[in-house]
């Protein structure tokens, strides 16, 4: 193979997303700690300096000459490769989690390479597995059938190597926005975890956030602002809003009951530690859109239209659009669901606190676009209740029923 397809560099293309998201993690572990905020890249280093930190890549193929082919140019490229003869095999080795692609043939002994696919796609992998197939046909009908099976991605035999080399970076970087996406829920959900009476606050919230942009994106003042990355980067930072809770000190975030005017000033708090933190983020990695979202939202969600809010006393639209959407999300959340200090509100009583706050507490726009979709909003409400029998897990319903 030609020495100059050699570029390891792909192995890195995708990285600075897990980078920034490890240092966030870093950041707030300081911020928990009350010391400055850390901002120790080494953190990350260590994670791409492991020994065994090569991208794992499974290749199936009974064609030995192909076989070796894609082996040989996958090690150029830096992956760890493994290759098996049959699908058998190759779905053992997919169970242990160690191969976050496959690239299979079509043909095989035991188990054809759609088939494969197949069968890893039924199985709920805590993690993604992309898959490439091999084929010396480019029918359509091979596409489609593998398609079907859930394969990513085709390669004609004969390939060329840097058309193996491309279509394997793209999967690296749908690895990477999963990873992305999951690292920044699990780290919402860690602030959630410290407190126990939300339950699927952040997973309603999102949703909420999502239907009203959504609403918004169609508004001929918005359409500019509002597109489809916009929404997407809404649904996975709004869960983050309250991340400057890990900074809380557990007597006044976790007190039953209601704060003191001194217990609530530390509290409000939290939209600063939690910006601020994520501030000091997106510093570093300035072309990061989703850590500038997040830390607008964490700073501003508990702003109010009318400047009436904190941490900044920011009013109208002075506020980013982010917060003005994430603070209707959170309200009615809150409303809607038991807390601590307070009963669940049925959606009538919280739709007309959240109309008597258009102007003064919410912008009288999201709150439009909440009453236009009003019948999504109550059926996210309904269906991910977890006190009600719609979200309760099957066996939870089957004891329920029993
Ligand atoms: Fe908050
Ligand atoms: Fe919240």
């Amino acid at each position: 193979m030609a020495e100059t397809l050699i570029d390891t560099s792909v192995l890195t293309a995708d990285a600075p997303r897990q980078e920034i998201v490890v240092a966030t993690v870093a950041d707030l572990a300081a911020a928990t700690r009350n010391t400055a905020l850390l901002r120790d890249t080494s953190v990350a280093g260590v994670c791409h300096s492991a020994p065994d930190s090569r991208l794992g890549v499974l290749v199936v193929e009974d064609d030995c000459v192909s076989a070796e082919l894609l082996a040989n140019s996958l090690e150029c490229f830096g992956y760890r490769v493994t290759v098996v003869e049959d699908g058998l095999e190759a779905f053992e080795l997919v169970r242990t989690g160690d191969y976050r692609m496959v690239v299979s043939g079509w043909e095989m002994p035991e188990m054809t390479g759609a088939e494969l696919c197949r069968r890893i796609r039924q199985r709920d992998w805590s993690r993604y597995v992309y898959f490439v197939l091999l084929t010396s046909h480019n029918e359509l009908g091979h596409i489609v059938e593998g398609l079907k099976a859930g394969a990513d991605d085709f390669l004609t035999k004969p390939f060329q190597v840097e058309e193996l080399r491309a279509r394997l970076r793209t999967g690296e970087r749908v690895l990477s926005l999963e990873s992305r996406d999951v690292m920044l829920f699990t780290l919402a959900k860690m602030t959630e975890s410290r407190d126990i009476e939300t339950g699927m606050h952040l997973e309603r919230m999102r949703e909420y956030c999502r239907i009203l942009a959504e609403e918004l994106s169609h508004w001929t003042e918005f359409k500019s602002t509002v597109d489809g990355e916009y929404i997407e980067l809404l649904y996975l930072t709004s869960p983050l809003h309250d991340i400057g809770k890990v900074g809380i000190p557990d007597r006044v975030l976790l007190k039953p009951g209601r704060l003191t005017p001194e217990e609530f000033e530390i509290m409000k708090l939290h939209t600063t530690i939690g910006g601020e933190t994520l501030a000091a983020a997106t510093s570093q990695h300035q072309d990061a859109r989703f850590l500038t979202m997040a830390r607008d939202i964490a700073f501003t969600h508990h702003e109010r239209f009318d400047g009436k809010g904190y941490p900044r006393g920011m009013a109208g639209r002075d506020i980013p659009l982010c917060g003005r959407v994430t603070a209707v999300a959170d309200v009615y959340d809150a409303l809607t669901t038991r807390r601590v200090y307070k009963p669940k509100f049925s959606h009538q009583r919280a739709r007309e606190i959240i109309v008597e706050g258009a102007g003064t507490q919410f912008d009288p726009d999201v709150v439009k676009a909440f009453l236009r979709r009003e019948q999504e909003i109550t059926e996210v409400a309904r269906s991910m209740d977890e006190n009600s029998a719609a979200a309760m897990p099957v066996p939870a319903m089957k004891a329920a029923m029993a």
